[in-house]
């Protein structure tokens, strides 16, 4: 795909002014460490802005570093996570604490491949941590980079998301990726939002209340009050489910162990 120089710098000059006018300040910006920056990013993949601050905040103070992380107890770990959802998300966070204190001594591999083999960093992410700690200019697209790339450089709908991170890596300003990237995300969350863009989105989140991720999370939430709860109570909560197939895939993602019919959160 080529791009025009001119269009290219007439789009930067547009974001990074509503930037500087406009722009956010969030805890996560004010700090270049790797693994603040990865914790922000894994709270903020499912989770809104104004919900995930407070809970960054606390879980930073509680676990301020990797090693810290990596010795958390497990309901140490998910009563630090409670009410943000998705529970695997700090099972996977603290898998990749260990990985990188082991791996690596610590230090934050500066490569998005490398990256990737984190458990729970995926693309987004993997260049999210790089622009963001290091400011490595790198393949950034999420939900709302996309549309922003889609929307102000007149690009097809189905450009394939492969195709816009190569636009994303080129259209980054030269030695600004950590300040593009914030840039773009304001951009995105305040002045085109998907609303106003009409530009769908390839995924969207499933409904909640209701649903399996419901369900594990209601269990988790009890097992953080009282400790154990008998299968058969379970059964009898959540009578439309397969509390069984639940629980053994819950026991797989190691959130949960199983002993004499009854449920524990999972010891690490
Ligand atoms: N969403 C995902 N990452 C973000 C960030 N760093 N700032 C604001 N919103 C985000």
């Amino acid at each position: 795909m080529d791009l025009d120089e001119q269009k290219i710098t007439s789009f930067q000059t547009k974001i990074l002014n509503f930037y500087k006018q406009q722009g956010r300040d969030l805890p996560w910006r004010n700090t270049s460490n790797p693994y603040y920056i990865h914790l922000s990013e894994i709270m903020l993949q499912q989770t809104q802005v104004s919900r995930v601050i407070n809970y960054y905040q606390k879980f930073i103070k509680n676990f301020p570093d990797l090693k810290s992380l990596s010795k958390a107890p497990r309901y140490t770990l998910l009563s630090n996570w409670q009410g943000l959802g998705y529970n695997n998300r700090v099972i996977r966070l603290q898998e990749s604490a260990k990985l990188i204190l082991e791996k690596y001594d610590g230090k934050y591999p500066q490569d998005q491949k490398e990256l990737q083999s984190l458990p729970g960093v995926g693309s987004y992410t993997s260049g999210a941590i790089l622009s963001f700690a290091f400011n490595i200019t790198s393949k950034v697209v999420d939900t709302n980079i996309r549309r922003i790339l889609i929307h102000e450089l007149n690009l097809d709908e189905t450009t394939s998301i492969k195709e816009l991170e190569e636009i994303a890596y080129q259209v980054t300003p030269s030695g600004k990726a950590k300040e593009w990237n914030n840039a773009l995300m304001d951009y995105g969350a305040l002045e085109l939002t998907a609303k106003k863009a009409k530009i769908k989105p390839t995924t969207k989140q499933s409904k909640f209340i209701g649903s399996t991720r419901w369900v594990r999370s209601q269990i988790v939430k009890q097992l953080l009050e009282q400790h154990e709860i008998n299968i058969k109570d379970l059964e009898t909560r959540f009578h439309e489910y397969n509390i069984k197939e639940i629980l053994e895939k819950m026991q797989k993602d190691q959130l949960i162990k199983i002993k004499n019919n009854k449920v524990y959160i999972f010891e690490n």
